[in-house]
């Protein structure tokens, strides 16, 4: 397949206009994908936003990303944490449509190819929202915005880009297949990392004008 032509030019004035621009864009490798777009969620204010993978079938669905039951454990992790999903958070994803499952399965990951082809406007969005912290959930979202992959290592770990902080997590399917409680579980790692997002967000908070 040939790559993708990436027709947006570089920089948006508004997340309006770069949302506007996600509905319209051409060359979408994904155009044929899922019955909905499916961009974002939250508040566009807010100072935490979450990039995940793809939407699955809920998210395609409804419309709208973190929706089913990853979204359903996202929320309360982020509960857990003293956040309000609706109001302390904006969610994204790293391509916005359901990529076709193949294997009987109703969706696949995203290909490299596609998910570069989405890249230029999840950094916009990084942009025109500019949160104080960054959160990805799993290896398709590392791939999309740090072009590392390797969550294992990744998780829990700080990083700065583009003046915020980013720290990549577990994706909350990866908990849901591993439900173990256990010390160093991917859900107690998890619980030390969301307290970390926790003590750093107010840490910024508070030193922020
Ligand atoms: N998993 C994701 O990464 N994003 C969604 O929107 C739903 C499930």
């Amino acid at each position: 397949m040939s790559q993708p032509e990436f027709n947006a030019p570089p920089k948006y004035s508004s997340l309006e206009e770069v949302l506007s621009a996600i509905r319209g864009m051409k060359n979408d490798p994904l155009a044929n994908a899922g019955t909905n777009i499916v961009i974002s969620r939250g508040n566009s204010q807010a100072k935490l936003l979450i990039i995940g993978e793809a939407p699955g079938t809920q998210e395609n669905i409804q419309g709208k990303p973190f929706v089913g039951p990853a979204g359903q454990l996202l929320d309360k992790i982020l509960q857990a944490a003293n956040f309000n999903p609706e109001k302390d958070v904006y969610i994204t994803n790293s391509v916005f449509r359901m990529p076709p499952g193949d294997d009987g399965k109703a969706f696949r990951k995203p290909t490299d190819q596609e998910i570069e082809y989405y890249r230029p406007y999840v950094f916009e969005i990084m942009r025109l929202i500019d949160p104080l912290v960054i959160l990805l959930t799993g290896n398709v979202a590392c791939q999309s915005v740090l072009k590392k992959s390797g969550i294992t290592t990744l998780r829990g770990k700080w990083t700065q880009l583009d003046g915020h902080w980013l720290m990549p997590i577990f994706h909350p399917s990866y908990l849901l297949r591993n439900p173990s409680r256990e010390p160093y579980s991917p859900k107690s790692l998890m619980w030390d990392d969301i307290r970390e997002v926790r003590r750093k967000y107010d840490d910024l908070l508070a030193n922020s004008v």
